[in-house]
C-alpha cells in the first residue's frame, strides 16, 4: 500500500493539458490588447509589464491551464543571421484568461537591460524588449501551450499550497491563486514573494487584497535589499522559513502541503537547505530524498552538491532558471 508520505509516492494527480498546438514552424498570430506596468506605483528601478494578448484567432484560445507557458517569436535575426529562437513566458493569468473566456492570455515581462562584458556597450534582451515595446493592436507570433507538470492538481481541495517566487517567477502563482479562489477551494494558500525592493513587488495590490479578503490566503514578502516591514532584516525567500517558522513548519509538516517554486535557480538550493535544517526527517522525506552522507553539513550545500545528493519528490514543483 502507498501511504501519503511514502518516498515512492507518485504525487498528486495532475489535470490533462494540451501542448504544442502552434510550433515555431506554424505559429499562431496573437494581438496585444494591453501592456500594464505591474510593479508598485511605477517607482521600481526595473521595468516589468504585464502584456495581455488576444489569442482568439489561434488554436491557443481556451487551451491553456494556469501554470503553463507560451512561446514568443521576435522578428528579425540573431548575430549569425538566423531567426531569433522562441522564448518561453509563464502565464500570469487564470485558466479562463484575463477576459474570463480563455481568449486573452498574459505574462509579466521584465526588460533585460545589461552591458556587453568586453566593451561595456549597451545590451538589450531581444524578446523581452520586443514584447515590452508592443502596443495594443500589434501582432505577435506565438507557440504553445508548453508545460505539463507545473500545474494545480486535478483535485485541488485535497492539498494546501506553499508558493515560492522571485521576480517574474510570481507569474504562475497569480493565475493559480485566481483559479483556486474562483473554484472556492478552501485550502491554505501561502505565497512568499522575493524582490530586491518593495517597489519591485509584482501584482502586489492583487495579492494584498486576496490576503485581506480570504482567511485561507497568506501573502508574505521577502525583500532582499531593505529591512522588512515586520521588523526582520534583509531577507531572501528561503530566509522566511526560519523567520516565519511558527507558521511555516506546521504547514510543511502537514501531509496535504505541496511546494511550488518559480524563479531564480539559486532559491532552490536555499529552500532545500532551510527545509533540511528545520524539518524533522519524517516530514522532510515527504519533499526531499537526501543522501544521508550530506545531512551532516547542510551549510556546505551548493547547486552542484544538491544536484547529486538531493532529489525532490513529486510534492515539489519546480520552474527555476
Ligand atoms: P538580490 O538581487 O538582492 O541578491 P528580480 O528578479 O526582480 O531581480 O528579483 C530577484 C530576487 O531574488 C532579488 O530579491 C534577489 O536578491 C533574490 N535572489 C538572488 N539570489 C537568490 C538566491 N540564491 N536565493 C533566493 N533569492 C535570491
Amino acid at each position: 500500500m502507498t501511504t501519503t508520505n511514502d518516498r515512492t509516492d507518485a504525487g498528486p494527480e495532475l489535470p490533462d493539458v494540451v501542448m504544442n498546438l502552434h510550433t515555431p514552424k506554424s505559429p499562431g498570430m496573437g494581438v496585444v490588447v494591453a501592456s500594464d506596468v505591474c510593479t508598485v506605483k511605477k517607482k521600481a528601478a526595473g521595468f516589468v509589464r504585464n502584456v495581455s494578448i488576444d489569442v482568439s484567432g489561434t488554436e491557443l484560445a481556451g487551451k491553456f491551464k494556469a501554470g503553463q507557458a507560451f512561446g514568443v517569436l521576435a522578428p528579425g535575426t540573431d548575430e549569425k543571421g538566423k531567426p531569433h529562437k522562441v522564448r518561453l513566458y509563464s502565464l500570469s493569468c487564470a485558466t479562463n484568461g484575463e477576459d474570463g473566456k480563455g481568449n486573452v492570455i498574459a505574462t509579466p515581462v521584465k526588460r533585460l537591460i545589461d552591458e556587453h562584458e568586453d566593451d561595456h556597450s549597451l545590451f538589450l534582451g531581444v524578446t523581452s524588449n520586443y514584447l515590452c515595446d508592443l502596443k495594443p493592436g500589434d501582432e505577435v507570433k506565438l507557440t504553445g501551450p508548453n508545460g505539463r507538470r507545473f500545474l494545480i492538481p486535478a483535485k485541488p481541495e485535497e492539498h494546501d499550497y506553499l508558493f515560492l517566487a522571485t521576480g517574474t517567477g510570481i507569474a504562475p502563482f497569480r493565475g493559480m491563486m485566481m483559479d483556486l479562489l474562483e473554484q472556492g477551494v478552501n485550502s491554505q494558500i501561502t505565497l512568499i514573494m522575493g524582490s530586491p525592493y518593495t517597489t519591485d513587488l509584482l501584482f502586489d495590490d492583487y495579492f494584498r487584497e486576496m490576503a485581506e479578503k480570504h482567511e485561507n490566503v497568506r501573502y508574505i514578502t521577502a525583500i532582499s535589499r531593505e529591512p522588512q516591514a515586520d521588523g526582520h532584516g534583509k531577507l531572501y525567500v528561503q530566509d522566511r522559513f526560519a523567520a516565519n517558522q511558527d507558521e511555516l513548519v506546521p504547514m510543511l509538516s502537514n501531509e496535504r502541503t505541496l511546494i511550488y517554486v518559480c524563479g531564480l535557480a539559486g532559491m532552490e538550493t536555499g529552500i532545500y537547505q532551510q527545509m533540511a535544517r528545520l524539518l524533522p526527517p519524517e516530514h522532510l522525506a515527504r519533499y526531499l530524498t537526501v543522501n544521508p552522507e550530506v545531512m551532516g553539513d547542510v551549510d556546505a550545500w551548493d547547486r552542484q552538491l544538491v544536484k547529486q545528493n538531493v532529489k525532490p519528490t513529486k510534492r515539489v514543483f519546480l520552474e527555476v532558471y
